[in-house]
């Protein structure tokens, strides 16, 4: 018989790979070193019995249409926007997705950006760069501490939990706006939820950290954004589709908040130039998860989706 055949749209770390051979799958790599066209991913899945993807593939219904063979569609991040996941469901293709194992990578990264968009650290870097320190001074890039600011978080999920214990450790106050309330986040991390409105109103700084689907899409608009205090910092490492970017990048350059920071876009993997220009953003190229322990981890575990499914069994975090 001829062994199955499992396409993988990108190199990914080879703990994964390693599992699916071990199970004496044929393994398809493609190893192009850029974003695979669909044109390409449908030559190579359309025999496959299971497709690992990016969150940068995107899986439509034309491509779904031709994937006859594919019994799982195993996606390598925990958002899977990119994916008509419905009418996957329809055509009886299970998707997988590799929630947990990035939440602390994630949660990290979100800090980072925090402290950062606090501390001007973008304009402070390129200072010491551009050979412009003449010294200290007492005016010199006037940031803003963490202890007793009000943190915000839209989406208490595994994400925005994981932050929220971060900034409580910076003595933060947290509100946060869910379709659920939180008990652990509330009764161990003293999180209160509030209504959208009033987390724009009061947050000193806005995390976001919510799916992106058709009832989150432009969920933060631009009433929503212009209901920030002056001096807010607001930050994305979710899905760019989430707010109104255009509105929000006119608020930055008018200084009407103090900053922003992003690891995710609008359309991803062009970024508004308009964006770059800012001194008061910080933007970096979506890295939530790219650490080596969470990138192993979601190896290992698109593997294990993949061979549970093919063997029969059910995937161990399915989301359709
Ligand atoms: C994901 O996996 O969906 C995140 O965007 C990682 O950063």
């Amino acid at each position: 018989m001829d062994k199955r055949k499992v396409f993988i749209t990108s190199q990914i770390p080879e703990t994964g790979v390693n599992l699916l051979l071990k199970k004496d799958f044929q393994v398809d790599i493609f190893k192009g070193g850029h974003q695979i066209s669909s044109k390409e991913l449908v030559k190579r899945a359309k025999d496959s019995s299971a497709l690992i993807c990016l969150l940068s593939d995107k899986i439509n219904k034309k491509i779904i249409d031709q994937l006859t063979e594919v019994k799982i569609i195993a996606n390598y991040a925990v958002g899977f926007n990119n994916i008509d996941i419905e009418y996957a469901r329809q055509k009886g293709i299970l998707v997988t997705n590799t929630p947990e194992v990035l939440t602390e990578s994630t949660a990290d990264l979100t800090l980072a950006l925090i402290l950062a968009c606090s501390r001007r650290l973008k304009e402070g870097i390129e200072l010491v760069k551009n050979r412009k320190f003449k010294g200290w001074a007492p005016q010199l890039l006037l940031g803003k501490e963490l202890m007793n600011k009000t943190v915000g978080i839209i989406g208490m999920g595994r994400i925005g939990t994981a932050v929220t214990k971060r900034v409580k450790a910076f003595g933060c106050n947290i509100i946060y706006y869910s379709n659920n309330v939180n008990i652990e986040a509330e009764k161990t991390l003293k999180a209160k939820k509030v209504s959208l409105t009033e987390l724009m109103k009061k947050s000193d700084i806005i995390s976001v950290h919510i799916p992106l689907n058709s009832k989150t899409k432009n969920l933060i608009n631009k009433q929503n954004l212009e209901l920030m205090k002056k001096d807010a910092i607001f930050i994305n490492t979710a899905r760019g589709e989430v707010l109104d970017e255009l509105h929000l990048i006119k608020m930055l350059k008018r200084k009407r908040i103090f900053s922003a920071g992003f690891d995710v876009y609008q359309n991803e993997p062009s970024i508004n130039p308009e964006l770059l220009k800012l001194e008061n953003v910080v933007a970096l190229p979506h890295i939530g998860s790219a650490t080596h322990e969470a990138r192993n981890k979601m190896s290992e575990l698109v593997a294990k989706n993949v061979i549970a499914v093919l063997s029969g069994k059910k995937p161990l975090t399915p989301v359709n």
